[in-house]
């Protein structure tokens, strides 16, 4: 329904969805010259440092890849300064510190003089990463610095959970801001875990030459005891049965680890192909390992250039198709210290600065719609995602997740064209008829919305209708939060509406009708409409003055009965993932010509849409 844009190529100051492929990195950074030659070096010192991870990134969609460049570059500087073999390792260990308080000094003042944390520092500000997350990673490469041993696997996956996750959880934030989620379903958090862990087994075993050089040897204990003479042999850096042994039984053990169940099930799915091609180009190196024989102790080895674009090519070819499908969002730069206020929420304070929602992508402007022609409230039946992504082959969930992105969409419009009150029909008390990953899913995106969606620090007071008893518990005490978190907040009112049911909310209505009478606070003959307003689980929500629903069905669905009872309806053959606020304004422009009557006599003069 909508031409795809062709100016993406927007200046990095204005925040802008963009499609992968359209954005490049340099059009990212923007006319600071200065800016652009740091991403630049950012991206040089990954391709150097790590050619699979600088692939890996190739796959992302553009506009994070800068982001990602400068996260990794700064991780290699680390590792770099944590590694220098020729530098006493006290040393060492203080300019690692030296970086990181550099950094932090960078990061309150919104520049740097230095390239790479030049570029995080932008990273961070246009991103809204919290880096504080960093610092034990940091300090993990501090104590890198010192030399190494590890008793047992717990050990050693402690030290590399803390020098690994927190950059790994930094790009996942990056992924979310993008619009691009991926998010981890609780119960398969132990596939996440089991994967990083693959991933720095694959770390230990192809950087094994390095790190004896300089007397640190990662293999926890626990393991070589099986392969007696293996821990001597290794120190010595003589390759022996008992190493190879050893080898060979580590390699398997990652690649099991690597090969764990669908952790990226349920995640969009560019996102999805790119951590299964991490995993592919990962059990590549583990052939390289195992291919290695005694080289293993003279250099890294590395897969074949051949053996690598085996896997590449059509993982590029399916990221970019999966890009395609949705509008990513690039945020506007905002000062550095704003961020820093914004990474340190007290619980419930409402302490984010607020920012304006970000234009659209072409820069459409919202028509001007005289006051009197405003509709107060506009309630939306978001339908059509499952046919949305059947129609293109793929699962429902992927049309609710590229639907979610056409939610913040219509906020945003909602925000710009003034409108007070926006209440969405999120889900029904009728969809947990679906099939459970499905509810499953949509659950969990919702509350990630909460929790780390991008509409958080914009001028949104959140409301929550529904059944409380049926959610899980953490969705509910998220809602809740949100509630008090945005109370005070005076722009649009947005109420989801979850677990919702509008013959729900009357008999809930009715039963505290029914209270009120039996406690004496209303006699029932004289019970007229406004007692029954004032009970309802929102006495405060205005009556719907428009009521749209996309997806090409003409029914309500259960929608709010009592608020909608005299709503204009509005109906759209639109699946709601190819809706953006342009259609919203569309709805109110269409609705601003009608003629609302109320049961008075036909005016003279008729405006049909
Ligand atoms: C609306 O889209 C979203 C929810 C009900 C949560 P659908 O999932 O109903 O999409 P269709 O109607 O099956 O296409
Ligand atoms: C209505 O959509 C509920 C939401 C949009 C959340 P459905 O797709 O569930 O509605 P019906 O059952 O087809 O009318
Ligand atoms: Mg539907």
């Amino acid at each position: 329904m909508r031409t795809n844009p062709q100016s993406t190529a927007a200046p990095l100051e204005t925040a802008t969805p963009a499609r992968h492929g359209r954005v490049t990195a340099s059009a990212l950074t923007s006319e600071d010259p200065v800016l652009r030659a740091a991403y630049r070096l950012c991206r040089r010192t990954t391709r150097v440092h790590d050619p699979a991870i600088h692939a890996i990134i190739q796959l992302a969609p553009a506009v994070l890849r800068p982001a990602c460049w400068a996260l990794w570059a700064a991780a290699s500087v680390l590792d770099d300064l944590a590694d220098q073999p020729d530098v006493e390792p006290a040393l060492r260990a203080a300019r690692v510190e030296a970086w990181t308080k550099a950094l932090a000094h960078d990061l309150a003042v919104g520049a740097s003089t230095d390239p790479v944390r030049n570029a995080l520092v932008d990273t961070a500000a246009r991103w809204r990463l919290d880096l504080s997350s960093l610092h034990g990673a940091m300090a993990t490469t501090r104590e890198d610095a010192r030399g190494l041993r590890f008793t047992d696997w717990a050990q050693w996956r402690t030290w590399c959970n803390q020098g690994l996750v927190p950059w790994v959880e930094q790009v996942r934030h990056l992924f979310d801001q993008a619009g691009a989620p991926m998010p981890l379903r609780l119960d398969r958090q132990a596939d996440y875990r089991r994967f990083i862990d693959g991933a720095q087994l694959t770390d230990t075993l192809t950087d094994l030459s390095i790190d004896l050089a300089q007397g640190h040897l990662l293999v926890p204990r626990e393991a070589m005891e099986s392969f007696p003479g293996a821990e001597a042999d290794l120190t010595r850096r003589r390759w022996t049965p008992a190493v190879a042994a050893l080898t060979a039984d580590l390699t398997a053990l990652a690649r099991r680890w690597l090969t764990g169940p669908a952790m990226t099930r349920g995640m969009h799915p560019g996102a999805a192909i790119v951590l299964d091609t991490a995993a592919a180009l990962m059990r590549l190196q583990l052939d390289a390992v195992d291919a290695a024989g005694p080289t293993l102790l003279a250099r890294p080895p590395r897969p074949s250039a051949a053996a690598r674009l085996r896997v590449l090519l059509p993982a590029r070819l399916r990221t970019a198709l999966a890009w395609n499908l949705t509008p990513l969002t690039v945020p506007a730069a905002r000062p550095a210290a704003a961020v820093v206020k914004a990474s340190d929420p007290g619980p419930t304070a409402d302490d984010t600065a607020l920012r304006p929602p970000p234009p659209h992508r072409d820069g459409a402007r919202p028509p001007h719609i005289a006051a009197a022609k405003m509709p107060d409230h506009v309630a939306i039946i978001m339908d059509g995602n499952g046919r949305w992504a059947q129609q293109r082959g793929l699962v429902r969930q992927d049309g609710h997740r590229v639907g979610a992105a056409a939610a913040h969409e219509v906020i945003h419009g909602a925000l710009e064209i003034g409108l007070r009150h926006l209440t969405l029909y999120a889900f029904s008390t009728e969809n947990w008829k679906r099939d459970p990953e499905e509810v499953a899913t949509i659950l969990e995106m919702i509350h990630h919305e909460l929790v780390e969606g991008p509409l958080r620090d914009l001028d949104i007071r959140k409301r929550w209708s529904g059944r409380p008893d049926r959610l899980p518990q953490d969705l509910v005490d998220a809602l809740v939060r949100e509630e008090r978190r945005t109370r005070n907040r005076t722009g649009l009112t947005l109420t989801m509406c979850i677990d919702y049911s509008g013959r729900d909310e009357i008999t809930r209505t009715a039963a505290a009708l029914a209270q009120a009478a039996s406690d004496g606070d209303v006699v029932p003959f004289l019970v007229g409409r406004d007692d029954v307003a004032r009970h309802l689980p929102h006495p405060d929500m205005p009556d719907v003055d428009l009521l749209w629903r996309t997806g090409n069905e003409q029914r309500t669905s259960d929608f709010l009965p009592w608020h909608a009872a005299y709503a204009e309806l509005y109906f759209t053959p639109d699946f709601w993932p190819d809706v953006d606020r342009r259609d919203l304004w569309q709805a109110i422009t269409k609705y601003s010509r009608r003629q609302r009557r109320y049961g008075a006599a036909t005016p003279t003069q008729n405006t049909t849409d």
